[in-house]
C-alpha cells in the first residue's frame, strides 16, 4: 500500500497523553486494512520553547510541510502564560495554521445517544443533535494588527479585526458545500448589527447563496446563536462563522456532547492536506494524571482518514469502535455520571483499539 506520512506534534499538558492513544489507533488501522503510515515526531508549543527557544521550530514546520497530514495534541500551560507573544505556545499554533494555509476549521459536535445523560443539558433538548461548526481559521481579530500605546488615560491595547472578501468567500463556499452533503441547512453567524467585518461577511454570504439554491440559509447574530445552541441544538446542521466566534461557539457546542474531551477537528486549506487536533487544550489541571479523555483526538484520526486520505471505511471503523465502547458503559471522568467508575486515558484507548474491526 501507498505510505502516508503523518507528522505528529504532541505538544504540552495532556497533548502527549491523548496523542499516544490516537497513535495506537493508527497502528491498529495498519493491521486491519494493510495501510502504511510513516510517523515523524516534532517539537511544538511550550516544550519547543523550552528546548529550541521558539514554539514553532523551522524543522517542525518543514516536517509538517512534507507530510500528508498532521496529528496535533494541544499546546500551552501556566509555565508560558506570562511570556511575551513570540514565546507563547499559542503563537506557534496560530503560526502553524497560517503557514500551512489552513483557513477552514471543521468541528463536528455529535451527541451520542448513550451520552445524553453526560451533558449538563436536558436529554430531550439534545436528542438528534448532529452539527458542524465551520470556523474561519486564519483571519479576523486573531491575525489583525495588535499593539500597545499610550493614551490620554494611560496604556491602551489594540486588536484589529480584518477580513477581505476572498477570505470570507472561500470559507463560506466550503460551508455551503458541506451543507449540501448533509441536511442542507446553513446558519451563518455574525454580528452584522455592530461590526463592519460582519457586514462584509453577510453581504458576501448573500451574494453567493443563490449558487447553492438547495441549501436553506439563515443568518444568526452571534449572541442569539450562543443562546439558540442551548435552546434548539438539533435544529442546527452547519454553522459557518469567523475565527473568534467559531472558537467560542465550538466550546459551547462541546457541552452538548457531554464534554470538550469528545470534540474532534480538522483544519483544511484548498487541497486534501489537513491538520487534525482535538478542540480542547492542554488541560493543565489534569495533565500527567492519565485521566484525560482521548476520544476527541481519536475521532480526529477518523476525520483524517475521511477528509485527507479517503479511507472512509477506516474512519467509520473508528467511529463505530468509539460508539460501541461508550454503549458498553465505559467512561473517562469527564463524561462519567458515576465518577468512581471512571477509567483512564490508556484504558479508554485500549478499549477503542480492541473494539476496532472490519
Ligand atoms: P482546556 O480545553 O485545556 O481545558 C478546559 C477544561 O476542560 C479543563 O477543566 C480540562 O481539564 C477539561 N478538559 C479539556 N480536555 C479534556 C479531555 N480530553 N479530557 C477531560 N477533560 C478535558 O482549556 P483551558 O484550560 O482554557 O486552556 C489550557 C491551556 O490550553 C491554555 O494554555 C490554552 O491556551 C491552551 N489551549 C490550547 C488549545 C490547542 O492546543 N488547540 C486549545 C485550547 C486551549
Ligand atoms: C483552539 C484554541 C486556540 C484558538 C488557542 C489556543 C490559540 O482555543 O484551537 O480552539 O483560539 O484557536
Ligand atoms: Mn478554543
Amino acid at each position: 500500500a501507498e505510505v502516508k506520512k503523518i507528522a505528529v506534534i504532541a505538544g504540552d499538558g495532556i497533548g502527549p497523553e491523548v496523542v499516544a492513544e490516537a497513535v495506537k489507533v493508527l497502528k491498529k488501522t495498519e493491521e486491519l486494512f494493510g495501510y502504511k503510515f510513516e510517523l515523524e515526531y516534532g517539537l511544538f508549543g511550550g516544550i519547543a520553547i523550552d528546548e529550541k527557544g521558539t514554539p514553532l521550530p523551522q524543522e517542525t514546520l518543514e516536517m509538517c510541510q512534507r507530510a500528508d497530514a498532521v496529528l496535533l495534541g494541544a499546546v500551552g500551560g501556566p509555565k508560558w502564560d506570562n511570556n511575551p507573544k513570540e514565546l507563547r505556545p499559542e503563537t506557534g499554533l496560530l503560526g502553524i495554521r497560517k503557514a500551512l494555509g489552513l483557513f477552514s476549521n471543521i468541528r463536528p459536535a455529535v451527541v451520542f445517544d448513550c451520552l445524553k445523560d453526560a451533558s449538563t443539558l436536558k436529554p430531550e433538548v439534545l436528542e438528534g443533535t448532529d452539527l458542524i461548526v465551520v470556523r474561519e481559521l486564519t483571519g479576523g481579530i486573531y491575525f489583525g494588527e495588535k499593539f500597545r500605546r499610550e493614551g490620554a488615560n494611560g496604556q491602551e491595547a489594540v486588536d484589529t479585526c480584518v477580513y477581505n472578501v476572498q477570505e470570507v468567500e472561500r470559507i463560506v463556499r466550503q460551508a455551503f458545500e458541506i451543507a449540501q452533503k448533509r441536511s442542507k441547512r446553513l446558519a451563518s453567524v455574525d454580528k452584522a448589527n455592530v461590526l463592519e467585518t460582519s457586514r462584509l461577511w453577510r453581504e458576501t454570504v448573500n451574494r453567493i447563496a443563490p449558487e447553492y439554491p438547495d441549501v436553506e440559509l439563515e443568518h444568526v447574530l452571534v449572541d442569539n446563536c450562543a443562546m439558540q445552541l442551548l435552546r434548539r441544538p438539533s435544529s442546527f446542521d452547519v454553522i459557518v462563522t469567523e475565527n473568534m466566534f467559531g472558537d467560542i461557539l465550538s466550546d459551547e457546542a462541546a457541552m452538548l456532547t457531554g464534554s470538550i474531551g469528545m470534540l474532534s477537528s480538522a483544519s483544511l486549506g484548498e487541497g486534501s492536506f489537513g491538520l487534525y487536533e482535538p478542540v480542547h487544550g492542554s488541560a493543565p489541571d489534569i495533565a500527567g494524571q492519565g485521566i484525560a479523555n482521548p476520544i476527541a483526538t481519536i475521532l480526529s484520526v477518523a476525520l483524517m482518514f475521511q477528509l485527507t486520505f479517503g479511507y472512509a471505511e477506516a474512519g467509520q471503523v473508528i467511529e463505530n469502535a468509539v460508539k460501541s465502547v461508550l454503549d458498553a458503559g465505559h467512561r473517562t471522568g469527564d463524561i462519567a455520571v458515576d465518577k468512581s467508575k471512571a477509567i483512564g486515558t490508556k484504558e479508554m484507548g485500549d478499549l477503542i483499539v480492541a473494539a476496532m474491526s472490519r
